[in-house]
């Protein structure tokens, strides 16, 4: 499932959609989200944190959802997210990646854009480059619950000059939302989404959706967000069925059962997610039927 990924984040936006992006740390989450996104139909991205990926077994895992995406009945791609480092890059892409989120959103515009163009002009053309404008406040790997004073929030103006500059696929912008858990009721600045979408028509990521009402992510949505991130949802997941389900096992030490219901556990809430993001609603077949979200 190399080539055509862009097709399928093209098709999500047109027709109102979002394709979700989940985080795995590990085969048996990756395999529920693969099993939940050919359920379902849908296009899917698997998320490999940076930290992951520069473990000792960062490749090996890597490669391995290269296969798990190759073999799958729905379009799934692997992306590393949120990466600073151009070698790190360089050999996770070479280790099967389809995407990359090229993060320069810590350091200033300039820089950001400097490093942007550097990532895209090291990779092939088929390789998706994601880019974060702004700054999104929280943890990615450890839930910690965050109220967004550490973020920086995206210019609309920026945004399209940015967009412009690097000729991103995508990119992710601080409207509020974090990663991890929210600190009361989360707030998404919408408007300043919409003027975002109405400056430049790159497609837009939400990151942090984990916690999100979802009549808020569906605002997004129809705002023309075309790729939502979730990571903390599905490790609170794993965690629960670990704390449910290894007293059973464990009397026979069943690791595989262990895994299988890990598997199908994060399956399930994988489904939810997907079908939140209006991911479970099949493209129209019939002319007419077509969202007219956007223009
Ligand atoms: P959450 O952990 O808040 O779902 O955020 C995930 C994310 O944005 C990964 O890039």
């Amino acid at each position: 499932m190399h080539h055509g990924f862009r097709e399928h984040i093209r098709a999500c936006r047109a027709r109102g959609a979002a394709v979700p992006a989940f985080t795995a740390y590990d085969l048996a989450t990756a395999t529920g989200v693969v099993t939940a996104a050919e359920r379902a139909g849908v296009p899917v991205i698997l998320l490999v944190s940076p930290s992951t990926a520069a473990t000792r077994y960062g490749h090996g895992l890597v490669r391995s959802l290269r296969a798990l995406a190759d073999a799958s009945s729905a379009p799934v791609a692997v992306q590393l997210d949120h990466a600073t480092d151009l070698a790190l890059i360089r050999d996770t892409v070479e280790a099967g990646a389809h995407a990359v989120l090229a993060d320069g959103s810590r350091e200033g515009y300039q820089a950001n854009l400097d490093f942007v163009r550097a990532v895209r002009r090291q990779l092939d053309d088929d390789v998706i480059v994601e880019a974060e404008l702004g700054r999104i406040d929280g943890n990615e790997d450890v839930a910690r619950s965050t109220d967004g004073h550490g973020a920086a929030l995206t210019d609309p103006d920026e945004a399209a000059r940015f967009a412009d500059a690097t000729g991103v696929d995508l990119l992710a912008v601080s409207v509020g939302n974090v990663h991890g858990f929210y600190r009361g009721v989360p707030v998404l600045d919408l408007e300043r989404l919409a003027k975002i979408a109405a400056a430049t028509d790159v497609p837009l990521v939400l990151h942090g959706a984990s916690g999100l009402p979802s009549d808020v992510v569906t605002a997004a949505i129809d705002i023309g967000v075309c790729k939502i991130n979730v990571n903390t949802e599905l490790r609170r997941t794993v965690f629960a069925h670990l704390e449910e389900a290894t007293p059973a096992h464990a009397v026979g030490l069943d690791l595989d059962s262990l895994l299988a219901g890990w598997t199908e556990a994060t399956a399930v809430t994988a489904a939810e997610t997907i079908a939140s993001f209006r991911g479970d609603h099949r493209p129209a077949t019939h002319s007419g039927a077509a969202p007219t979200h956007r223009s």
